[in-house]
């Protein structure tokens, strides 16, 4: 039977919190696999102008959607865990991503398209992967049994208030 929802969507039109951040995950996987290959061609001082417009693109996604995500995964889901899951451990990373993107815009403005940039880029492609993966495969089950049927509708409604926000 095809309802027309979308993956996760729940009868009352609530999106499943966790399946959306996990679609988010996704998005940002291929971003970083874009990332990586831009900076491998920089270490080699290949298709130098290209790579440093997909480094730039990158860092845009990061700054706006990637933020935008860690913001609600902090507010609707790490605040209804409490101490009861290892949030701040995610959050932490969250925080050091944000460092890392703040280094990369200056070593992008500093114009050291082969040293600097492909470094930081390498270093967010490495902290990203690992958290996203950490989240996938420990936190987010967790938090699913953790949190329970209402507990994730509450979540749902915090997302959807969240992404109501104009941005
Ligand atoms: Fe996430």
């Amino acid at each position: 039977m095809t309802t027309g929802k979308q993956s996760g969507e729940k009868e009352d039109g609530l999106l499943d919190p966790l399946a959306v951040f996990q679609d988010e995950h996704r998005a940002a996987l291929e971003i970083l696999e874009g990332l990586e290959k831009a900076a491998a061609a920089l270490e080699e001082g290949k298709a130098v102008p290209e790579s440093i417009a997909i480094v730039k693109e990158a860092h845009a996604f990061l700054t706006t959607e990637v933020r935008r995500h860690n913001e609600d995964e902090e507010q609707v889901l790490f605040d209804l865990l409490g101490e009861e899951a290892p949030c701040e451990f995610f959050a932490e990373e969250h925080r050091t991503l944000r460092k890392l993107e703040a280094e990369l815009e200056r070593a992008l403005n500093a114009g050291d398209p082969k040293g600097l940039v492909p470094r930081i880029a390498r270093g967010i492609v490495e902290l990203l992967r690992t958290h996203i993966e950490r989240e996938d495969q420990v936190l987010f089950p967790m938090a699913r049994s953790l949190l329970g049927e209402e507990g994730l509708t509450v979540a749902a409604m915090r997302l959807r208030r969240s992404r109501e926000k104009p941005r």
